[in-house]
């Protein structure tokens, strides 16, 4: 029983790890789950809506994205784990350079 037990904490471990995955863009890697959550950010949560629609995320160069990001991070008043996340989605969703 104990053997069972174990082979099924260490599958679902596994699991949990391949979730966290990551994506790496230039020399920076972001992680999956905080792309996701970034998205709820970017778009539903509103705070990256309150002035404008939602741009087009792949519209602009992580490049662009990182000029337009400083200056749209204070506009939204983001602390610095939703600016991460939101950072992490832009990212991994930005035009190919
Ligand atoms: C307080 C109002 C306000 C908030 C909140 C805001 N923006 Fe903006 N945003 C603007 C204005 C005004 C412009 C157009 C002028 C400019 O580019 O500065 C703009 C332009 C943009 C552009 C187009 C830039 C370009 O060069 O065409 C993008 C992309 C963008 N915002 C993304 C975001 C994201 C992502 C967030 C959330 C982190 C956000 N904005 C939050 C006011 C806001």
């Amino acid at each position: 029983m104990k053997k069972v037990i174990l082979a099924v904490f260490t599958i679902v471990t596994l699991l949990a790890v391949g979730c966290h995955s990551s994506i790496k863009v230039g020399d920076t890697s972001y992680k999956k789950s905080d792309a996701k959550a970034g998205l709820a950010i970017y778009d539903v949560g509103g705070k990256c809506t309150k002035c404008h629609k939602p741009k087009p995320v792949d519209s602009f160069t992580p490049e662009r994205w990182t000029g337009i990001l400083s200056k749209m991070i204070p506009k939204a008043k983001l602390d610095d784990h939703e600016a991460s996340l939101v950072t992490a989605y832009v990212m991994t969703h930005a035009k190919k350079g």
